[in-house]
Parts: C-alpha cells; sequence; structure tokens
C-alpha cells in the first residue's frame, strides 16, 4: 500500500476546480473557500459516522451497558471535532468581504442550504420538519438535488438519537426501588428546602417588608416552576420535548452522579449538551461571519443571510430539556439519602486485601 494509493490523494487534491480561474479570471481567496468547506464536509462525515454508530446501540432494545464507555468516548470524539469545526471560522474570516465578491457571483445559486451531510447531522440528532420555522420550511430541503431529498427524507423517518436517548432514559427504572419512591423523597427535600428560604426570607432584618413580599413571591414562582417534575397536567403545560419518566431519571443520574454506576449516563447526559452548545456556537458563529462578509446582502441561497443563521441558532437547541434540568438540582449534601440496597447496587464492590506486599 502507497500513502498516496491509500490516501486517494490523487482524488482529493485535485478536487479544488476554481470556477474563477474557470472563466478566466483568477480570485485568490477561492481556494480557501473551497479547502475550508471541503475541510468541513470530511469532519462532518466522520460525525455522522461516530453518531450512527452510537445510533445502532440505542437502537437495542436493551442497551449493553458494556457499550456505554464506547458511546462516551465516541461522544467525547465527536465534540472535540466540534470545537475545531467552530475554530476554523476564524480561518475564513481571514477572507475580506472585498475578496470574496471577487468569485461571490459565480457561485449563484450553489450555497450552504445545500449541504446534505448537514441536514443529516441536523436530523440524526433529533431536529424534526415541524420545528422548524415557516422560513426554513422553505429552504431546508428545496434546494437539494431530487435524490438528495429522498435521502433526508428517509433519514427523517428514522428515529433520531434524541427519541432514542428518550427511550433508554424513560426505560432505566431507577425511580422506585423496593419502598423507596425518588420522586417522593425529591419533593419532601425540596419542600424543606423551599420552608427553609422562606423562614430565612421573614426573618432577614436587612429586607423591608416589600422587599420581603417580593422575595417570597419570586420563591413561591420557583416552587412552583418544580411542580412540573411531579404532575403530569402540569408537565405537559411546558414545553418538554423527552418523557416526564425520562426527565427524572435524568435528573436521578444527575443527582447522584458520583455513584460509580451513574458515571457514564451521566457523562452520555452533559456529552449530548456540550454537543447542542458546540452546534449553537457554530451557527452563532457562521451567523457572525456571514453578518461580516456579506452585510445586508441575502444569501446565495436565497434566504435573509445573517438574520436567517442567528434566528437557527436561536430556535435548534435540541437538548434543551437537558439545559433545564439544572434549574431543578439540589446541593449534594441535602439530596435523599439512597437505601443501602440500592446505594450498593450503584457501586463498584471491590474486594481489596493487604497482602503486605
Ligand atoms: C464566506 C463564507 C460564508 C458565507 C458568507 C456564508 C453564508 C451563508 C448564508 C447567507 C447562508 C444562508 C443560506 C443562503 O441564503 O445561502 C448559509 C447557510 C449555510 N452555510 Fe454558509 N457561509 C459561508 C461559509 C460556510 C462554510 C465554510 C460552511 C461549512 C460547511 C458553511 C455551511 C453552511 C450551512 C450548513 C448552511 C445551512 C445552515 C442552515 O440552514 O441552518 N458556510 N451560509
Amino acid at each position: 500500500m502507497h500513502y498516496a494509493e491509500y490516501l486517494k490523494l490523487d482524488q482529493i487534491l485535485n478536487a479544488q476546480k476554481l470556477e474563477s480561474e474557470n472563466q478566466g479570471n483568477p480570485a485568490h481567496d477561492e481556494m480557501l473557500f473551497i479547502i475550508i468547506h471541503q475541510a468541513y464536509e470530511l469532519w462532518f462525515k466522520q460525525i455522522l459516522f461516530e453518531l450512527e454508530s452510537i445510533r445502532t446501540i440505542f437502537e437495542k432494545d436493551i442497551v449493553d451497558d458494556q457499550h456505554l464507555g464506547l458511546i462516551v468516548s465516541r461522544i467525547q470524539r465527536i465534540n472535540k471535532i466540534l470545537k475545531l469545526l467552530v475554530d476554523q471560522v476564524a480561518i475564513i474570516e481571514t477572507m475580506t468581504p472585498s475578496a470574496f465578491l471577487e468569485f461571490r457571483d459565480l457561485l449563484n445559486p450553489a450555497s450552504g442550504f445545500q449541504s446534505l451531510q448537514f441536514r443529516k447531522l441536523e436530523s440524526i440528532l433529533g431536529l424534526k420538519k415541524e420545528q422548524r420555522s415557516t422560513v426554513e420550511k422553505k429552504f431546508f430541503n428545496t434546494r437539494l438535488k431530487k435524490h438528495e431529498q429522498v435521502e433526508l427524507d428517509k433519514e427523517l423517518l428514522k428515529k433520531s438519537l434524541k427519541e432514542l436517548i428518550d427511550e433508554w432514559l424513560g426505560r432505566l427504572n431507577l425511580l422506585e426501588f423496593d419502598n423507596f419512591s425518588f420522586w417522593k423523597e425529591f419533593k419532601n427535600t425540596t419542600d424543606q428546602i423551599f420552608e427553609s428560604d422562606k423562614n430565612l426570607i421573614k426573618k432577614n432584618s436587612t429586607l423591608d417588608e416589600t422587599e420581603k413580599e417580593r422575595e417570597l413571591l419570586n420563591l413561591s414562582k420557583v416552587k412552583d416552576s418544580f411542580n412540573v417534575l411531579f404532575n403530569d397536567e402540569e408537565y405537559k403545560k411546558q414545553n418538554f420535548t423527552i418523557s416526564r419518566q425520562s426527565l427524572l431519571s435524568a435528573l436521578f443520574i444527575t443527582t447522584y452522579q458520583d455513584y460509580p454506576l451513574m458515571h457514564l449516563p451521566f457523562k452520555i447526559i452533559s456529552g449530548f449538551l456540550e454537543m447542542d452548545e458546540f452546534i449553537t456556537k457554530w451557527r452563532y458563529a457562521h451567523a457572525l461571519m456571514a453578518k461580516r462578509i456579506l452585510g445586508q446582502r441575502i444569501g446565495t441561497g436565497g434566504s435573509s443571510g445573517h438574520e436567517y443563521l442567528r434566528k437557527t441558532a436561536e430556535r435548534h437547541v435540541l437538548f434543551a430539556d437537558f439545559f433545564k434540568l439544572n434549574t431543578f438540582l439540589i446541593p449534594k449534601s441535602q439530596r435523599p439519602e439512597l437505601p443501602q440496597k440500592l446505594s450498593d447496587l450503584l457501586s463498584y464492590h471491590f474486594a481489596v486485601k493487604n497482602h503486605g506486599l
């Protein structure tokens, strides 16, 4: 095997055909423009490859515990790549708006809207057609080729990672154990915390009566927000996208993350949160870069440009429920104590003997 043959370098390194050169007026920065897009598409391919393998594990009726470490290490790999993709925006930003103008019109109507891999990435993670705004619905697949639209439709019919994680968390069965009911204990604990906070406000001599009333009102609002956890009707009124059972499982995992058996599930939850953060950072960085380079100009795909891109960054936080989870965290010192049997089940038990070595 030869290096260049194995890596198909003759194909890859001959895949930068400058349209400006083709038209007899070479624009220096078009090389960078092509290479950076190709680099992004290659990394999208790797991310999709990793996500697909994670999906295969989650698709099983029983997610094998021995695969959890593998899932975590793949999530971590994806997040390292995503960080690179965010940082890479700085490279395209070295291109000035006027350098871009030298070849921009030659690209019409090609656009990022035609990145099938980006759409697949959104889809495998869990972005559904119906979550898109009216403007997005107009653009998200109509700029793709017919066979790409068919491929994307097929992808959209598959279960996304978000749905599979919701199912996995819902099945975890951590909340009831013998006579121990996590959410009942959790409610008792939070009721006690709120009661003690209430007394602290009432006794606070630095606050006048109006300030006390305001603080008490705020506290009762926070307490009400906790009710969504304990009541199906309240839960349904909020815009949660995973089941209440799954949210409570995620809360259990987060609350007892230091128990060895909860460690990997916690890393999975926080890994997807981090993934969401990187994608949102990329969306914002890309939107800002488009603003800087295009100003008020519309995109070559026909959108309003920066404004459109900024809105997608705001709208599409896929694991928003996991972000909300942190609202309900309580200090470790006050968390409900687990029954000994359950605590043992969630811990490793190595019989360590001192042989006097
Ligand atoms: C000069 C640099 C760039 C500019 C000015 C720019 C501008 C834009 C604009 C205005 C859009 C909205 C669609 C449209 O109306 O055409 C868009 C979409 C998009 N661009 Fe870029 N872009 C640039 C570089 C990149 C790079 C390097 C990538 C990497 C793959 C990329 C990926 C995308 C993707 C995936 C979309 C679709 C986003 C969505 O619908 O949420 N763009 N871009």
